[in-house]
């Protein structure tokens, strides 16, 4: 009875330390490897995508007022402000929530009517040369008065917007604080609505006008452009999960605090940086290289495939409101991303790298809203579907589904609350635009 007894329990035990020992092995062989084990390559690569890389803003020669504090609170208060669309209900916020990284959840943005793109996220935005998906404006003040004049968006004017301003005490003060004397509109003799681009009669009333009036509209409008650049040049993304983590690799003496990542966030770095080369376009420190690749992301349904980037460049470099412009306030040679640009034939179809800073917040994805989820995302990079136009840039990665997980999971670890101050994510009060 006893030696039954104990030969069952030696057998349990040799069961429990053979199991261990499997257990551990098989944990060994599927486990990502420890933060130690990262080789000097990969550490700089994981280095170079932390936020605390991120270099100060880079100047707006284009816009003078820049980083002027008054042109901000001019631009808070009109980024919010419903007032200047024709139906009285559409405001840049409309589409770009704070609370959603300044991207509206819609596959397709709706201002006035659905338009024909997704609403991109603002966050670091100020960092990129070019604006837009297809990067068709080449600064940022230029890019904000495009909505304001698009029939789908908020389908107003600058004659409209310009005596708006001027019928607004609030608003002529913080403009004359920034631009100087707020013109008499009066002595001009406007038409009701005018404007170069919109619908024909506007288009008739804009061509009406003296060149003087116009110049002097076109001026306040594109001072308007400089103030809404001001106020996005506050949106910035703040330091992730993923960061400290970084800090914590580069600070090896530290003791350690509990896992910042888990071994399926770690997994998931170590196909980004490496198999999966997800850091080939989504680099640097706001994971993106502000440049134009095609992806074979599926045309929007309904829409003929995008021309792109291949578009983008020679809608840029023909825009009267452009870096080279006469309402630009650069010099011609600080105008090198425009002068400069590739406008290649293998820009066709090519669209711009978004930001991956806080991509979990900005759902539905690409540049029509094509992909609902990350996981959708992570599906099609493996696949690396043939482009309808050109091709497709990505390869098929060949991962399996748990892979899959694990570079979404890495995703999710650089959502973080915005490093702007809270007074920026809201409408102004008459306090914070004074
Ligand atoms: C109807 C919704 C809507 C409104 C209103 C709107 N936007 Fe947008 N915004 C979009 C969409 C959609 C895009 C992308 C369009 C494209 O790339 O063709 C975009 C693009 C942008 C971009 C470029 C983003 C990038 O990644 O390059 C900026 C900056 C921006 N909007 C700022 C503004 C400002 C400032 C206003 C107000 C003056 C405004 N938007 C009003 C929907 C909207
Ligand atoms: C060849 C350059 C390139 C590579 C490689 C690449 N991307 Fe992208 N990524 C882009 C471009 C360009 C877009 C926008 C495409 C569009 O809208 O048509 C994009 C879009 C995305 C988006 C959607 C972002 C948004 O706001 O809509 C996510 C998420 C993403 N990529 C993650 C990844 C991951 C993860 C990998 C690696 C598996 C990867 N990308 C590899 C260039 C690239």
């Amino acid at each position: 009875m006893k030696n039954a007894y104990s030969s069952v329990a030696v057998r349990s035990v040799a069961i429990v330390v053979i199991a261990a020992i499997l257990l551990l092995a098989a944990w060994r062989f599927y486990s990502p490897p420890l933060a130690d084990d990262w080789n000097e390559e990969q550490l700089s690569l994981i280095r170079s995508l932390s936020l605390s890389q991120l270099p100060e803003l880079p100047a707006d020669p284009s816009n003078a007022v820049a980083d002027n504090e008054a042109a901000a609170n001019f631009g808070h208060r009109f980024f919010f402000d419903t007032r200047f669309s024709s139906n009285n209900a559409v405001a840049c916020a409309t589409c770009h929530v704070p609370e959603l990284m300044f991207a509206d959840g819609l596959e397709l943005a709706a201002g006035v009517s659905v338009g024909p793109r997704h609403t991109p996220s603002l966050v670091g935005l100020s960092y990129s040369p070019w604006f837009y998906w297809d990067g068709r404006k080449d600064s940022q003040w230029s890019q904000a008065l495009a909505p304001l004049e698009a029939g789908v968006e908020h389908d107003s004017d600058r004659v409209e917007i310009s005596r708006l301003i001027a019928s607004d005490e609030n608003y002529v003060q913080l403009y004359e604080a920034v631009f100087g004397p707020f013109p008499d509109l009066d002595s001009l003799r406007l038409p009701q609505s005018a404007s170069p681009l919109g619908n024909q009669s506007r288009q008739q009333a804009w061509s009406a006008m003296s060149p003087n009036s116009q110049k002097i509209i076109t001026r306040i409008f594109s001072n308007i452009g400089k103030a809404l650049a001001a106020y996005q040049r506050k949106i910035v993304p703040g330091p992730a999960r993923f960061d400290e983590y970084v800090e914590q690799l580069e600070n090896s003496s530290a003791t350690r605090q509990a896992d910042l990542l888990s071994d399926s966030e770690i997994a998931g770095l170590n196909l980004f940086i490496d198999q999966a080369q997800c850091i080939s376009c989504h680099n640097g420190p706001l994971l993106t290289n502000h440049d134009f690749h095609n992806t074979g992301v599926l045309a929007i349904s309904g829409q003929l495939p995008p021309m792109g980037r291949y578009d983008g460049i020679r809608t840029a470099r023909n825009d009267p409101l452009n870096c080279l412009g006469e309402f630009s306030d650069a010099s011609p040679s600080q105008c090198m991303e425009l002068r400069f640009a590739r406008d290649e034939n293998d820009l066709v179809g090519a669209q711009k790298t978004p930001t991956l800073r806080n991509v979990s917040l900005s759902a539905p994805y690409m540049h029509g809203g094509q992909l609902q989820t990350l996981d959708d995302v992570m599906v099609h990079y493996n696949e690396a579907p043939t482009s309808m136009l050109n091709h497709n840039e990505a390869k098929p990665l060949g991962l399996r589904s748990n892979q899959l997980r694990q570079l979404r999971d890495f995703v999710l670890t650089l959502t973080a609350p915005l490093a702007t101050e809270d007074k920026w994510l809201k409408p102004p009060t008459d306090e914070t635009s004074n």
